[in-house]
């Protein structure tokens, strides 16, 4: 089982978190870090997901406090940014 707590390295935070964090797509303690593990789920489905993509794959997430297009924002940008780290490290 893997939860948030596993998602860091160590004192770095993973793509999704500091995204999550710059776009504002934080909510409350019980969505974030299912949004958090949802989203990896998905990059590592796909890693380059479309933003209907990662709505669609998100729905299941249900929060009524606000809406998703921050999350979704947040979850396309650090696809790109764990995209151009594999490539840079290859
Ligand atoms: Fe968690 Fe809405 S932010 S229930």
């Amino acid at each position: 089982i893997s939860t948030v707590e596993g998602l860091a390295d160590g004192a770095e935070m993973h793509p999704l978190q500091d995204e999550f964090s710059a776009k504002q797509g934080l909510q409350c303690g019980y969505c974030t870090p299912g949004m958090l593990m949802r989203a990896r789920e998905i990059l590592a489905e796909n890693p380059d997901p479309s933003p209907a993509e990662v709505r669609e794959a998100i729905a299941s997430n249900l929060c009524r406090c606000t809406g998703y297009q921050f999350i979704v924002e947040a979850v396309v940008a650090a696809a790109e940014r764990m995209r151009t780290a594999k490539e840079t490290a290859s």
